[in-house]
Formats: C-alpha cells, sequence, structure tokens
C-alpha cells in the first residue's frame, strides 16, 4: 500500500439496545418480543469502528456522558485501533438507542441523544487540531447541524475529503452540501431530501441529480441489496450487490460509508471504493449488531475476489 490518509469521523456514539420482534404492537397493544441485547452503536462510531477494522487510520471526535457506558465505547473503539482522544465526556448520559430488528432483517431506531445532542460547536473547537489534519472527514446527523457544518468547514480549510452520511435526513442548508465532496444517503434520505418517491433507477439517477446540483462533487445512494448508485462528474453507474442471507441490517449504511473511506484513503478511484463498500456492507448484514457485524479486512477483500471473477451470485434487476 503506497499511502493511507488519515480518516476523522465526527458523530455519534450510542449504546444501541436491541429487540428482536416478530409482530410490532399497535397502540394499546402489548406484545412480546423475541430477544434482547445490548451493542455498540451510533452512526459515528459504528464508521469510526469498521473503518478501524478494515485498516483505516482513524480518529474518532464524539462525545459520551459521565456514564459507564461512555468509557466502555472508548474502550471497544480504541481495541479496534480508533484513536480516541477526541471523545470527551460532557453530561451524564451518554447516547442511547433502542432499535428494533424484524424477523425480514429490517430495523427501526428510536435514538435518545444523550451527550451527543450536546456537542456543540463550541464544543468542536476543542478538537479543532483533529480536522486540520486532512485526509477524509467522516459526518453524519446524530449530533448537532451546527456541529456538523463546522466541522465540514474546518474539514475543507484542512484539505479535507468531506463525506457527508445524511442520516436520520433532515433538510440540509445549502452552505452544508456546499462543502460536501461525497453525500451518501440511502433510498428513503434521499426521498426526504427531495421531496420525491424514487420508484425506479432512473428516478433514482434524477434524485441523485438534483442533491449533486447543489454542492456535492458525487452522490452515492446505498440501495441495500441492490448495491449503490454512484453519480459522479463522469455520469451515473451501479454497482450491483453479492447475493447474501440478510439477519439484521443495522448498521450495514455505516459499514458501506467506513469502507468507501478506508478504499479512498488509499487511493481508489470513487468506483472501485464503491465496489469495496458494497461489498462490505453486505457481508455485515449476515451479522448481528451494528459494530459487532463489522467485517474483516480479508472477508470483504476474499469475497470482491469471488465477485470480480464472477464466481458469487449478483442480484440484477
Ligand atoms: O446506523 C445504525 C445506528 O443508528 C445504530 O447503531 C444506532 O445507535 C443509531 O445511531
Amino acid at each position: 500500500m503506497s499511502r493511507r490518509l488519515p480518516i476523522t469521523v465526527v458523530g455519534s456514539i450510542n449504546r444501541d439496545i436491541v429487540v428482536h420482534y416478530d409482530t410490532l404492537p399497535r397502540i394499546g397493544e402489548t406484545v412480546f418480543g423475541e430477544h434482547l441485547s445490548f451493542g455498540h452503536g451510533g452512526k459515528g462510531a459504528n464508521q469510526a469502528f469498521a473503518a478501524s477494522r478494515l485498516g483505516g487510520d482513524v480518529a474518532m471526535v464524539g462525545r459520551v456522558g459521565q456514564d459507564e457506558y461512555g468509557a466502555l465505547a472508548c474502550r471497544v473503539l480504541a481495541t479496534e485501533g480508533c484513536a480516541v482522544a477526541g471523545v470527551r465526556t460532557l453530561g451524564d448520559l451518554s447516547g442511547q438507542a433502542l432499535v428494533l430488528v424484524g424477523r425480514d432483517a429490517g430495523n427501526r431506531i428510536l435514538v435518545i441523544k444523550g451527550a451527543n445532542g450536546q456537542f456543540t460547536a463550541r464544543e468542536l473547537e476543542r478538537d479543532a487540531a483533529l480536522l486540520a489534519r486532512g485526509g477524509l472527514v467522516l459526518l453524519q446527523l446524530e449530533i448537532p447541524l451546527e456541529t456538523v457544518v463546522l466541522a465540514a468547514e474546518k474539514a475543507r480549510a484542512g484539505s479535507a475529503r468531506v463525506l457527508l452520511d445524511p442520516a436520520p435526513a433532515i433538510a440540509l442548508p445549502l452552505e452544508l452540501l456546499q462543502v460536501i465532496d461525497i453525500l451518501t444517503p440511502n433510498q428513503t434520505e434521499l426521498a426526504a431530501l427531495t421531496g420525491r418517491a424514487p420508484a425506479s433507477h432512473a428516478e433514482v439517477i434524477e434524485a441523485a441529480q438534483q442533491l449533486r446540483a447543489q454542492g456535492p462533487g458525487a452522490v452515492i445512494v446505498k440501495m441495500g441489496a441492490e448495491g449503490c448508485l454512484l453519480l459522479d462528474a463522469n455520469g451515473p453507474r451501479r454497482f450491483a450487490a453479492p447475493a447474501v442471507e440478510a439477519i439484521d441490517t443495522t448498521g450495514a449504511g455505516d459499514c458501506f460509508n467506513a469502507a468507501l473511506a478506508v478504499s479512498l484513503a488509499e487511493d481508489a478511484s470513487l468506483a472501485d471504493a464503491c465496489r469495496f463498500a458494497v461489498v462490505a456492507a453486505s457481508l455485515s448484514v449476515t451479522r448481528q449488531g451494528a459494530q459487532a457485524s463489522a467485517p474483516q479486512r480479508v472477508e470483504v477483500e476474499e469475497l470482491l475476489a469471488r465477485v470480480t471473477t464472477g464466481s458469487v451470485q449478483i442480484r440484477r434487476r
């Protein structure tokens, strides 16, 4: 490997409380769940963890509460080799997420922000040095928007490439879109950000074009089992996903962004980084949990080689 740019993740850190269910209760109804577990999550921490596991040179910037979970979250990230000097304690409670996973492997998530919600732009100034080191900066939307905007501006000023995962989706100000290099909505977020409900690949491309016209150099739409669609100056390209048996899609989008960043940090083209990211995310959905489902580098490379040689089935529409 000739070079490996640093990756800085600015974002949320959550304890995940995961409930597997068969039937969702209606209002006024009580039903039994299938299984309860606790895991390590938060869209920011998931990206930092997966990128570290895939071999990235990663630093996490975030806030946790003074509770036991905050210290544990840092230890878990550090175990994968992620630098955690930018994770500071703020307030009492770390972020918590109630993750409901159905038999179809889909998830519904309710987040209590905790310390993530107190991570203001002023707080971020304490970690400005980490944003000045260039490389790639990964952002999501589980911390205050003003902090995301400042992080993107500082990253740009430090010549970093800025990736924004617009999750959970909220209206994005132009000042933010204009300092984003790569925007990575899933299809739900694409619909929320454009006010359209794209039903075909052609409509997904149109919606991605609408977003790209507002500033980002590239828009990558994460399409789950359909792989992803990359729209950049070279036009639209789709990257199919290998057929896998999905059991839990929690954190798959985070794994995608992590793998994309690791590949770009190693000087891959956007197209090659998309191929790598689609395969990494496909592996992650075959396991339970958010951080717990992040694949090892060797697994991604092996499956990618099989995909490239055509020895593994690719989903096509
Ligand atoms: O993207 C999955 C993550 O969303 C979960 O880990 C949960 O913590 C929420 O942040």
